[in-house]
């Protein structure tokens, strides 16, 4: 009567376990096949877009690179365009890991002595953090995941207090194939986003537990060995930008500067005091007998930064006329040439000496010379400034 009981204790306990199972397999196929489906969806909503776009084409008979490169951006609806495509991709590679990797002599040693826990490699540092690599041999319940190995990179949130950010992460994850002499890969097109209350990022279902059973497999190998790789790649912001302001977001972008008793001016060159245009100090240089190929016959005249910025500058540059207003005027327009004892921007033959000395011209008038600078725009580099 004992034995009788028992036995069909056992049958209803393996009904349980097979229906059980059987939910959790509908379960995690469906999980599965998510991305994929989306991954369909999507390719069919642009295919079908495509056709509309090739009887606008025929329409309107753009060539077709010109087509694609401009039509067909503004063809797509915004919200299409935005829509995430997150791949996944199974394959095999032959490089090995480069982050980290953990063998394990015996992966049935390890399954006894974890059962459904984890196990949790020593740290190592990649991308200025430390990560650990996490292995749930028999499926992290957590997430679902049952008769599954599941793979997780985890950062070591401890840093992240003191520097709250988001660190971004491309992940893929490995094991050894004897069969194959190939590493097994999950990887993911998207990088993933870690920080302080979100360190963690994983495969729940990387592989059944069932196939590190049976060494035909080719996952374990020289008796119960196996062999798990993760690669972690940090996806660094960048440190350095560039800003382009425009004359509407520049302060006084105009400075004239007044020099008097020009016709005794003997040194080489003179140098006004710097001004403040735009959140840039700037000088102007005036060469009154010209510089390089300005020399005894023309006068010189530059833009400077005063810190020796290299920037890009749109400017204009000018020798008042101060009877008429018919000014000598030139634009400059680029980078700077950031050697020690560069001119900045501007011009050796700015003026003719003639000129000058011609006073119907009204460039010097009771002995005064009067130039000025219009600044337009400029842009420069920045390692200082926060993105967000
Ligand atoms: C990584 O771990 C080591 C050893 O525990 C520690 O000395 C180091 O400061 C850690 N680095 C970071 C960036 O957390
Ligand atoms: C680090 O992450 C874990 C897991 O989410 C969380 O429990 C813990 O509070 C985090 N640490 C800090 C310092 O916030
Ligand atoms: C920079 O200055 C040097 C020396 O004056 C000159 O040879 C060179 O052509 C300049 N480069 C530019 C881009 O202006």
């Amino acid at each position: 009567m004992i034995t009788e009981e028992k036995k069909r204790n056992t049958n209803y306990g393996s009904v349980f376990l097979f229906c059980f199972f059987c939910f959790v397999f509908v379960a995690e196929v469906v999980r599965f096949a998510k991305p994929y489906y989306n991954l369909i969806e999507t390719d069919a909503t642009l295919a079908e877009e495509a056709v509309v776009e090739g009887s606008y084409y025929v329409k309107n008979s753009v060539s077709p690179c010109h087509f694609m490169s401009s039509s067909s951006v503004s063809a797509v609806p915004k919200k299409k365009q935005h829509e995430k495509l997150s791949a996944v991709a199974t394959l095999w590679r032959e490089r090995p890991p480069t982050s980290y990797c953990i063998k394990f002599e015996s992966f049935a040693t390890l399954l006894k002595l974890v059962k459904d826990g984890k196990y949790e490699s020593r740290p190592f540092s990649i991308g200025g953090y430390n990560w650990t690599f996490l292995i749930y041999p028999n499926g992290n319940k957590m997430d679902g995941a049952n008769g599954y190995v599941s793979l997780y990179a985890r950062i070591d949130n401890s840093t992240l207090i003191s520097d709250p950010k988001d660190v971004y992460a491309e992940i893929k994850f490995f094991v050894y194939n004897r069969v194959y002499d190939k590493y097994y890969t999950y990887q993911e097109t998207e990088a993933r986003r870690f920080h302080l209350f979100k360190p963690e990022w994983g495969v729940p279902l990387f592989q059944p537990t069932s196939v590190f059973s049976t060494p035909t497999t080719g996952y374990i190998f020289d008796g119960e060995q196996c062999v798990f790789g993760i690669d972690i790649f940090v996806a660094q912001t960048f440190k350095e930008w560039e800003v382009f302001s425009f004359k509407e977001n520049i302060k006084d972008p105009i400075f004239t500067w007044k020099l008097t008793h020009f016709s005794t001016l003997f040194t080489n060159s003179y140098t006004s005091d710097s001004f403040s245009s735009g959140g840039s100090n700037w000088v102007l240089k005036v060469y009154p007998n010209g510089d390089g190929y300005g020399k005894g016959n023309s006068l010189s005249l530059y833009l400077l930064s005063a810190s020796n910025e290299k920037a890009y500058v749109r400017a204009k540059l000018r020798v008042l006329d101060q009877i008429r207003s018919n000014h000598v005027e030139k634009l400059v327009d680029g980078w700077a040439n950031a050697t020690e004892n560069s001119n900045g921007w501007g011009y050796e033959k700015f003026v003719p000496l003639a000129d000058l000395k011609d006073a119907s011209k009204g460039l010097v008038v009771d002995d005064a010379l009067k130039v000025e600078v219009e600044i337009i725009g400029f842009s420069k580099t920045d390692s200082t400034l926060s993105v967000f």
